[in-house]
């Protein structure tokens, strides 16, 4: 009774985490937008000064400040957009592990972090949760849908984390 409970739990969380991950790459791809219009809004902003010269003195005043207050909020939604996704992750990762462990490994309220972690020690944790050796419903249900060639792949993707976010920096 107790294990169908638990089954039961297990599978709701699954397809939770399956929803979340759908509008977790809905997000991406919306950001991935919005920084599009931030590269283009540069430009714009570049061109601004050479025209700002040529109307009065006085209307250019206000003009200024309210390119400062777009310009604030451009910053912000950058920003977000780099916290968000500050290097790219392999389709595999982003689907599967991106909702729990964050889109780069940074870790969630849900699932700790997994950046700076040896690729031995993701491995050996992956097979551990397969097993069942290490108990944990999630990781067990999850990982019971990838192959040995998949879980290497990631152990291997996010042991490269850390030194890829350093190098976007
Ligand atoms: C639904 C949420 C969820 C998803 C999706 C998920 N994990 Fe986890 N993961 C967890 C939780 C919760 C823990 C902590 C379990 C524990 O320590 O007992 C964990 C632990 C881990 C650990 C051990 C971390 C440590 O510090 O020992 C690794 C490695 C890991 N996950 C890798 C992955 C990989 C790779 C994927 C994608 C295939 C993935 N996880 C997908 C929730 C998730």
């Amino acid at each position: 009774m107790i294990r169908h409970i638990i089954a039961l739990i297990a599978a709701a969380l699954t397809v939770w985490a399956i929803l979340y991950m759908a509008r977790l790459d809905m997000e991406v791809h919306r950001l991935q937008m919005i920084q599009e219009i931030i590269a283009k809004s540069k430009q714009e902003v570049k061109l601004q000064p050479k025209a700002a010269q040529t109307p009065a003195p006085k209307p250019s005043k206000p003009a200024v400040s309210e390119e400062s207050e777009a310009q604030k909020k451009l910053k912000v939604l950058k920003e977000k957009a780099g916290r968000l996704s500050a290097i790219k992750v392999s389709p595999l990762y982003r689907r599967t592990c991106s909702s729990c462990h964050g889109i780069n490994g940074e870790g969630t309220q849900i699932a700790p972090a997994l950046v700076g972690k040896s690729k031995e020690y993701i491995l050996k944790a992956l097979h551990d949760f397969k097993t069942g050796k290490r108990k944990n419903y999630v990781m067990y249900g999850l990982l019971q849908r990838l192959d040995e060639k998949q879980l290497e792949e990631l152990a291997t993707e996010i042991s490269e984390f850390a030194q890829k976010l350093k190098a976007a920096q």
